[in-house]
């Protein structure tokens, strides 16, 4: 395997520093989404003071790559304006402590936690005022930490941004109420991550750049024709109209047909194509968790639901997204399709011809104590299977520049709080870290797969 092949972990920002509001950080959108959950969320895992030692931990377990995302509210408490001197040598002594232990950073700019003050003061991502402060604040962390990070993160999952109000500041209602708002401001995040590109390219000539998207396959349910066009129509609308966006500067004919059959008007200006193109990425990031069947959804059928069961995820006429009922799932019902990821890979380099980042993958569990030892051995199952799949990949040229694991610590999950654990090492209340057994599994598979050992 190649030696350069970032062998690494994940985690952003809100979900493990803690010191929320502290140390001059400003208020974020989190505050909206996350009511229930707040207080975890305000304490994380403490890796405001914990990284040193979680950096030694990276280094035993051999880790070669640590993506982490920088807090915009924690470097420019309102958004912009001048920068907060504690936040910002918070992350430079982190980035040289990464680089005392030779582990790259991959740092994701903006991972959900947007500033609120830009939200106050024009609404944040639904004004094109927002394209300037994400600029203003890229050429701030590429000036500041550009001679130390290669890799570099636009957005995370811009494709979830848009689709949960809360994320783009909206204190109330869905995503159908605020789709015009929603699309406007996919639209905008897509030439504010264009033009961070194409800055990026002219600062740093060395850097690689690239969004980072949550993807899946969908797989028709049946062979019916119906449900065939509805899995593509399905991966059209939740994340291929984004890569589109991105990698190949278009939206096509038919999403903006759907786009007119639900009144959306999307304000453009012939330029923003201009910039799409100048800004198109080095790679593609995708966090891969898991896979859907879908099934065509008859506009008439307005019960929400398919043969008595609901359906979360649906649009009326076009589609149902449905768990495969022949694969397991994670306790909170995630489908575990290794080879999903293989297929993933595969997609997406046929489409858009790019390097790909897997800048997520991993197995959300409960974690507990068994006799003093954390035994978690469905997450090695998990991480065993999917990092095969990742090398038939790769053997079968697609070229795969990293895989970093969600998560390295235990961190707040997004969704579910602190019940729900990713980590290779667990953290406990009083914030110690315990390795679990999938810490020695990535460690041994990072030695053989890099050739430390034969
Ligand atoms: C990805 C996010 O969507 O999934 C992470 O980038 C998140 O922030 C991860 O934690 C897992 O989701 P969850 O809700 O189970 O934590």
């Amino acid at each position: 395997m190649n030696k350069n092949f970032l062998w690494g972990a994940s985690s952003s920002s809100f979900q493990s520093e803690g010191m929320w509001k502290k140390a001059g950080q400003g208020p974020s959108v989190i505050e909206i989404e996350q009511h229930g959950n707040l207080q975890s969320f305000q304490i994380g895992v403490d890796f405001y003071h914990h990284y040193k030692n979680d950096i030694k931990l990276m280094k035993e377990a051999g880790l070669k790559a640590f993506r982490f995302s920088i807090s915009w509210s924690r470097v420019f408490p309102t958004g912009t304006g001048k920068p907060n001197a504690v936040g910002v040598n918070f992350y430079r002594n982190l980035i040289n402590e990464l680089a005392k232990a030779k582990i790259e950073p991959i740092v994701t700019i903006y991972h959900f936690d947007y500033p609120l003050a830009l939200v106050k003061k024009y609404g944040g991502w639904i004004s094109r005022k927002s394209i300037a402060d994400y600029l203003y604040y890229c050429n701030f962390l590429f000036k500041e930490f550009g001679n130390t990070v290669k890799y570099w993160v636009t957005i995370n999952e811009q494709d979830h941004i848009v689709k949960i109000p809360q994320r783009l500041g909206f204190k109330h209602g869905g995503f159908k109420e605020h789709m015009q708002d929603c699309y406007q401001a996919n639209h905008y995040m897509s030439i504010a991550s264009s033009l961070a590109i194409k800055l990026c390219h002219t600062i740093l000539p060395k850097a690689k750049i690239g969004p980072a998207v949550s993807y899946q396959p969908y797989y028709p349910a049946t062979e019916k024709t119906q449900d065939i066009e509805a899995a593509k129509t399905a991966n059209l609308l939740t994340q291929k109209y984004i890569l589109d966006l991105q990698c190949k500067a278009t939206y096509s004919k038919k999403f903006q047909n759907y786009l007119k059959e639900k009144s959306i008007h999307l304000k453009l200006k012939p330029d923003d194509f201009k910039c799409l193109k100048e800004g198109k990425p080095d790679f593609i990031g995708i966090n891969y968790y898991s896979s859907n069947i879908v099934k065509f959804l008859p506009s008439e059928s307005n019960k929400g639901e398919i043969e008595g069961k609901p359906i979360p995820k649906k649009e009326y006429g076009l589609y149902a997204i449905q768990n495969d009922p022949t694969l397991p799932t994670t306790k909170w019902g995630w489908t575990i399709d290794p080879k999903g990821l293989r297929i993933a890979l595969e997609q997406i380099y046929q489409q858009y011809h790019l390097p790909i980042l897997i800048t997520e993958n991993g197995y959300g569990d409960e974690d507990k104590f068994l006799g003093g030892n954390i035994t978690d051995s469905s997450r090695i199952k998990y991480l065993k299977d999917h990092i095969n799949e990742l090398i038939k990949a790769i053997n079968e040229n697609i070229p795969v520049m990293g895989y970093c694991i969600w998560s390295f610590t235990d961190v707040i999950s997004g969704h579910n709080g602190s019940d729900k654990r990713y980590g290779l090492i667990y953290v406990d209340k009083n914030m110690n870290r315990i390795p679990k057994q999938s810490f020695n599994f990535y460690k041994n598979i990072i030695r053989r797969l890099n050739g430390d050992v034969t």
